[in-house]
């Protein structure tokens, strides 16, 4: 099992992004990186071949010694794009798990922001003019070739698996895993799994455990992938059935 795989690349994302406001000041949100890094774990100890592209998080290495595992720290969310759209297109599987911040302050300040400078309309209010940032899974979805699997992940609180199916379809994704925000910072999660063939696979158990159901699904359907694309006759013959004799 673990030389088989070793020469499926897989990437994953993973923890927050950070958006500078200045130099000391930034926007994030709350995830722990607790997913990502357990399906980075999960890939390690199947035999792959993992690129882990981590926001800041406060979280061991999930280095299982068994594989070919290189990290790569980025902060802001168009740090992890430039890793990220790069690492895809040589790579088998992608896990997006990271919780990329949609938006970052139109403009970064450079030192610090003076709180004097910031409310100089007098009206105690400071205004952030926010940009959006680019949606990284969405530009994998573009460049995806044929048998490569990208996998997404949603969290939504409310309407969740309208939601989540249409950016299944939107980010032209084979797998989305659709979780709600009790997830976040949480060691367990409630899941569903949906896929672009129709699967609807519910999962309620520890991260470790959905993340190895998640990368073995991955795993499966891109063997089934590679098995299509194999021309007709270099596939393995069926035994034929001895006839008998009449
Ligand atoms: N994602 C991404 N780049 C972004 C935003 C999201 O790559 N700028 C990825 C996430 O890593 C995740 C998926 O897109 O795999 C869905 O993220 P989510 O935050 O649930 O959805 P959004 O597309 O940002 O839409 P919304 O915030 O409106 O729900």
């Amino acid at each position: 099992m673990q030389r088989k795989n070793s020469k499926i690349r897989i990437v994953i994302t993973a923890g927050p992004t950070r958006e500078a406001i200045d130099d000391v000041r930034y926007i994030s949100n709350r995830s722990s990186g607790k997913m990502g890094y357990a399906v980075a774990a999960e890939a390690c100890e199947a035999g792959c071949d993992v690129t882990l592209i981590t926001g800041p998080v406060s979280l061991p290495i999930p280095n299982t010694g068994r594989a070919r595992f290189r990290v790569i720290s980025v902060e802001s969310a168009c740090d992890m794009a430039d890793a990220a759209i790069p690492a895809f297109r040589n790579a088998d599987i992608a896990f997006h798990v990271a919780a990329v911040a949609d938006f970052r302050p139109a403009k970064r300040v450079r030192g610090k922001l003076k709180k004097k400078q910031a409310l100089k309309d007098g009206n105690n209010r400071v205004t952030l003019e926010l940009i959006a940032n680019p949606d990284i899974l969405w530009s994998c979805g573009q460049i995806k070739r044929e048998g490569q699997i990208l996998v997404g992940f949603a969290l939504e609180a409310s309407n969740g698996e309208r939601n989540a199916r249409e950016k299944l379809r939107q980010k032209n994704l084979d797998f989305i895993v659709w979780n709600d925000p009790s997830a976040l910072n949480n060691d367990r999660a409630n899941v569903t799994v949906l896929g672009r063939e129709g699967e609807r696979i519910p999962i309620r158990d520890t991260k470790s455990r959905i993340a190895k159901r998640i990368v073995s699904l991955a795993l499966e359907r891109w063997r089934h992938l590679q098995q299509q694309q194999i021309p007709k006759q270099l596939q393995t013959p069926r035994p034929r059935r001895s006839r008998s004799k009449r």
